[in-house]
C-alpha cells in the first residue's frame, strides 16, 4: 500500500515541437490538499490535462495507486474517481442547471428513458448538501460566472471523485463564495478526497493548502509543506525573483470631469447609480460577484443600455446605445469574462488584438497587414504575453495569456475612458504587478480608469477613490485615506451604511 494516491514521473508534453512540460514530477496523498503554483503559462492547466485524460502525455508516467495508468480520455479517468473542474467553464448554454450536473450520466427509468423526477431530486439534493442556493431549471446561459462555477463544482462532487482538481475555482468568487467553497473543500478533504488546487492568490493557498508544488517554464521546480515556507520564498521560487511592489500607485493629481453618470438605471438590475470621473484618476468599484457591477459597466459602454439616467462625457450628454458608439466617444472595456466576450479563441494573436481597430487599419477595405502587426505586436510585448509568436491561437494561450491578450486589445484602441473589470483576474502575481504599473502610468499620462474589482488589496491599492455596491446600487463611497478592508466588506454586505452615501 502507497501512501501516494497518484504519482507522475517525468511527464513531458510537447505541442507541435513545442515543448511545454519538461519530466515534471508530483505525489499527490489521500486527504491532502495539494496546491500547483507557476506563473501564467507555466504549464499547471496542461499538467491537470494530462491527468484527466485530455492530452497524452509523450513521454513519463501516471501511477495511480501504485499501477501504472493510462488515460485515453476525460472518461476513463473519471471511471478511475478522478474529476475536474477546469479553467475555462464548460457548461452547456442551453441546458439547465440540473441537466448540466448530470450531462451524459442522466439517470435512466427502468424503461431506458431519462428520469427527470429522478435528475432534479437528485440535483436539489447535491446543491442542498453544497448549501449552493441555484434554480435548478434556470438555464447555464444565464448564470453569472460565480453561479456557473457552482454548477461545475457540484458536476464535480456529483461523480464521487477520489481526486478532486480544481483549476483556479476561485478567480470569480468574492468573500463568502470562496469560504463556502474552502468549507467544502475541507470537508471532502477530512472525509478522505485527494485535491489538486490552483489559485494565483497566495493567501488562499495558505489558508487551504497541505503542501505546494512550484513550476517555472514547463519544470518543477520543488514540492513544499505550506507550514514551513513564506510567502516571499514561494514567490521567487515560482518567477526566479523577488517582488517588490504590488501596487505601484502612482499620485496623479486628478483633472477634469470626463465621465459623469446620473441616477443611472437598468430595470431589474440597478438603480441610482451616480458618480464622477476625473482624468488621471481611478476609481474602484468593489462589490460581491453579482452587485451589479457589470451590468453598470455594460450600460456605459452600451452593450445593454440604461433604461434611465444620463451619462455625460465631457460635459456632453450622450446616449451610448452600442458599443461601436461608445469606442468613438472614447471608451474601451475589458469584460470580465475573456471566454465569452473578450476573446475569439480560434483567431491568432494579431487579429484578436487588432479587433476593435480594424478600420484604423483598412485602407480601402484592405487590412495593412504590417501596421496591423506591429500594432499586435508592441501590445503584446507591453503586456508580457507569453506565446510563441504572435500568430498563435488564443485558445492555445494559457489562461492568464489570454487575458493580458484582451486587456492589449483594449489598449491598442487608446482610449480616454477605460474600464477594467476584474482586470488582473487569473494574472500572476508577477504580472500584476505589471499590469497595475500600466494602470498607474495610463492615469498619469491622463486616461480615467474605471476599475471593477473584487479583490480588495488591489481595490485599496490602486484607487483614487473607491464606490461600492450591493445587491444593484451603490451604498458607499470612499476616498483613497478614508478607504479601509472592513468599511469596504461592510458596504459591499449590509444594508446601506450610515452615513457613507454621498
Ligand atoms: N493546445 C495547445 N496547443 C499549443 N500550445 C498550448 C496548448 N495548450 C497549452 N499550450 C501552451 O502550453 C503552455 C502552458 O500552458 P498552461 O495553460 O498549462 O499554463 P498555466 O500554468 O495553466 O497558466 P495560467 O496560470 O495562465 O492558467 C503555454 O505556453 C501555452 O501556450
Ligand atoms: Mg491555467
Amino acid at each position: 500500500m502507497t501512501e501516494n494516491i497518484l504519482e507522475l514521473k517525468n511527464i513531458t508534453k510537447r505541442f507541435s515541437s513545442v515543448e511545454v512540460l519538461h519530466e515534471v514530477s508530483f505525489s499527490l496523498r489521500q486527504g491532502e490538499v495539494h496546491a500547483l503554483l507557476g506563473e501564467n503559462g507555466a504549464g499547471k492547466s496542461t499538467l491537470v490535462k494530462v491527468i484527466t485524460g485530455v492530452h497524452q502525455p509523450d513521454g513519463g508516467q501516471i501511477i495511480l495507486d501504485g499501477k501504472r495508468a493510462h488515460f485515453g480520455d476525460t472518461r476513463e479517468s473519471r471511471e478511475a474517481g478522478i474529476a475536474a473542474i477546469y479553467q475555462e467553464l464548460s457548461l452547456f448554454p442551453d441546458l439547465d442547471v440540473a441537466e448540466n450536473i448530470f450531462v451524459g450520466r442522466q439517470p435512466t427509468t427502468v424503461g431506458g428513458r431519462i428520469d427527470w423526477r429522478k435528475l432534479y431530486a437528485d440535483a436539489g439534493n447535491l446543491l442542498d448538501s453544497l448549501g449552493v442556493h441555484l434554480d435548478l431549471k434556470h438555464k447555464a446561459r444565464n448564470l453569472s460566472i460565480a453561479q456557473q462555477q457552482m454548477v461545475e463544482i457540484a458536476r464535480a462532487f456529483s461523480i464521487n471523485a477520489r481526486i478532486l482538481i480544481m483549476d483556479e475555482p476561485t478567480s470569480s468568487l468574492t468573500l463568502n463564495e470562496v469560504a463556502d467553497l474552502f468549507r467544502l473543500v475541507r470537508r471532502l478533504r477530512d472525509e478522505g478526497t485527494a485535491i489538486i488546487f490552483i489559485s494565483h492568490r497566495l493567501e488562499e493557498l495558505f489558508e487551504l493548502a497541505d503542501r505546494v508544488t512550484v513550476m517555472r517554464d514547463g519544470s518543477y521546480v520543488d514540492t513544499c509543506t505550506l507550514k514551513d515556507v513564506t510567502r516571499d520564498e514561494l514567490i521567487r521560487l515560482m518567477v526566479g525573483r523577488t517582488i517588490t511592489n504590488l501596487f505601484p500607485k502612482q499620485d496623479v493629481k486628478a483633472g477634469d470631469v470626463v465621465l459623469k453618470v446620473e441616477n443611472l438605471a437598468r430595470e431589474g438590475t440597478f438603480r441610482d447609480i451616480s458618480f464622477e470621473l476625473r482624468k488621471g484618476e481611478i476609481l474602484g468599484m468593489a462589490g460581491l460577484v453579482g452587485a451589479g457591477r457589470t451590468n453598470v459597466a455594460r450600460a456605459i459602454f452600451g452593450v445593454e443600455p440604461a433604461t434611465s439616467g444620463s451619462i455625460q462625457i465631457e460635459g456632453r450628454e450622450v446616449a451610448i446605445k452600442s458599443p461601436q458608439l461608445a469606442i468613438q466617444l472614447g471608451l474601451a472595456y475589458v469584460p470580465e469574462d475573456r471566454q465569452l466576450h473578450g476573446l475569439i479563441p480560434a483567431m491568432n494573436i494579431t487579429s484578436n488584438i487588432s479587433l476593435p481597430m480594424l478600420s484604423k487599419y483598412a485602407v480601402q477595405g484592405w487590412l495593412q497587414d504590417k501596421t496591423e502587426r506591429k500594432a499586435a505586436y508592441g501590445a503584446a510585448l507591453q503586456m508580457e504575453v507569453r506565446a510563441n509568436n504572435i500568430w498563435q491561437l488564443a485558445r492555445e494561450l494559457s489562461g492568464g495569456n489570454q487575458q493580458k491578450i484582451v486587456l492589449s486589445k483594449w489598449l491598442s484602441t487608446n482610449p480616454r475612458i477605460l474600464i477594467l473589470d476584474e482586470p488582473t483576474r487569473g494574472i500572476d502575481v508577477g504580472t500584476k504587478a505589471a499590469v497595475h504599473a500600466l494602470m498607474s502610468k495610463l492615469a498619469s499620462e491622463g486616461i480615467a480608469i474605471l476599475m471593477i474589482s473584487s479583490e480588495l488589496p488591489e481595490i485599496l491599492g490602486m484607487s483614487d477613490r473607491v464606490i461600492v455596491m450591493r445587491e444593484g446600487h451603490m451604498t458607499a463611497q470612499f476616498s483613497r485615506a478614508e478607504a479601509t478592508q472592513e468599511k469596504i466588506i461592510s458596504a459591499a454586505t449590509q444594508a446601506v451604511t450610515s452615513g457613507s452615501i454621498q
